[in-house]
């Protein structure tokens, strides 16, 4: 029977388990490159079936966070190239995850201007910055010809992912950040062909998606989306019929995968949307994320409603997941209070099976 231990071919690349890990913000690159310590911690997991760094930002514009890591020059492009050579050594597949920010940034990170967004509306709540935590600020609402020039920066920054090695790029349309800020109709009140209608807020995704399948080839494209997450003040007045119509245009445009972040951020369920409807809308891989127990995982698979599980925490407290859950063994407790910035500790000491015997 299929499960998440049976080999599946994605695009070119042929995963030898279905386990996969989560994108997860670290905030342990100064001046946001990666560094031999990022390297150490991707490597230590590399036997995932397939991994999804932490969210990367496409510009200086798509900051919103301290210490996380960039794809956008030649410094960074250089860290993540450690990154890929040691997860390929150790036999890994990696995903770079392409992050905008948005609304959720704070003009600390933007010599003093607001950041950007769809419209005009302060997000609720606190911006993280390097002075600790400081108000949301009102964004400044995007022009109309300025959207090609932020299309362009993903696109750019999928060719630096294929030059720093990557096997591919997952496109971060997510938990309230740009993407999603556009998706939605609480956070989007625009009036042009960006706005108003589910078509024009799924047009800036479908035009990202299409710029960075054009420029690495779709088989090598995944996007995530939240469809009932609220995290980041973020809402849908229709989230079913929102969705539905993202996962068909994301298989008309041909992307491999389609990543689904299918509870809240506190890990609830919501019966807003049904899940199963969004996998039978989408031709390619349907990704399953959010608290998954190998039970389940294995179900869900074996049921055909998920071809790949992502597993978050479970793989930042336990390097060889993949190990432990094939022998039914014991997890390491993640620490929490080591999930965000610091070094080493928390970040590459948890402990293999070997290591704690
Ligand atoms: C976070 O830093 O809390 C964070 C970042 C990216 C996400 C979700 C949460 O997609």
């Amino acid at each position: 029977m299929t499960d998440l231990f049976t080999p599946i071919q994605l695009g070119p690349l042929e995963l030898p388990n279905r386990m996969v890990m989560a994108p997860m913000t670290r905030n342990r690159c100064p001046d946001t490159v990666p560094t031999d310590l990022t390297a150490e911690y991707y490597r230590q997991r590399a036997t995932a079936g397939l991994i999804i760094t932490e969210g990367a930002q496409v510009s200086e514009q798509g900051i919103g966070y301290p210490a996380t890591p960039g794809i956008h020059t030649p410094e960074q492009v250089e860290g993540w190239r450690k990154v890929t050579d040691a997860v390929h050594a150790a036999g890994g597949r990696i995903f770079v995850q392409l992050w905008h920010c948005g609304r959720i940034s704070h003009p600390d990170f933007h010599a003093g201007e607001p950041p950007v967004a769809p419209s005009a509306i302060k997000p609720a709540g606190q911006a993280f910055t390097y002075e600790g935590p400081k108000g949301f600020v009102t964004p400044r609402a995007l022009e109309t010809d300025e959207i090609p020039g932020i299309v362009d920066q993903y696109r750019h920054a999928a060719a630096c992912a294929m030059e720093a090695g990557f096997d591919g790029v997952e496109i971060h349309a997510a938990n309230g950040y740009l993407i999603d800020q556009f998706l939605r109709d609480r956070p989007n009140h625009r009036t042009d062909t960006y706005g108003g209608s589910i078509e024009n807020r799924i047009r800036f995704l479908a035009e990202v998606a299409e710029a960075v399948c054009a420029e690495i080839g779709a088989d090598r494209v995944g996007v995530r989306i939240s469809p009932v997450n609220r995290f980041n003040d973020i809402e849908d007045s229709n989230p079913q019929a929102l969705f539905n119509r993202v996962a068909e245009r994301l298989g008309e445009i041909g992307v491999v995968y389609l990543h689904v972040v299918e509870v809240s951020m506190a890990g609830e369920p919501d019966a807003s949307v049904d899940f199963t409807k969004l996998r039978r809308r989408f031709p390619g891989a349907y990704m399953a994320n959010g608290g998954y127990t190998k039970a389940r995982a294995n179900a869900t698979i074996a049921e055909g409603r998920a071809d790949l599980v992502s597993f978050g925490v479970p793989f930042l407290s336990n390097p060889d997941l993949v190990r432990r859950l094939e022998l039914d063994a014991p997890l390491n407790e993640p620490n929490p209070d080591t999930f965000y910035g610091g070094g080493a500790e928390g970040y590459t000491d948890y402990p293999t099976l070997e290591e704690v015997a």
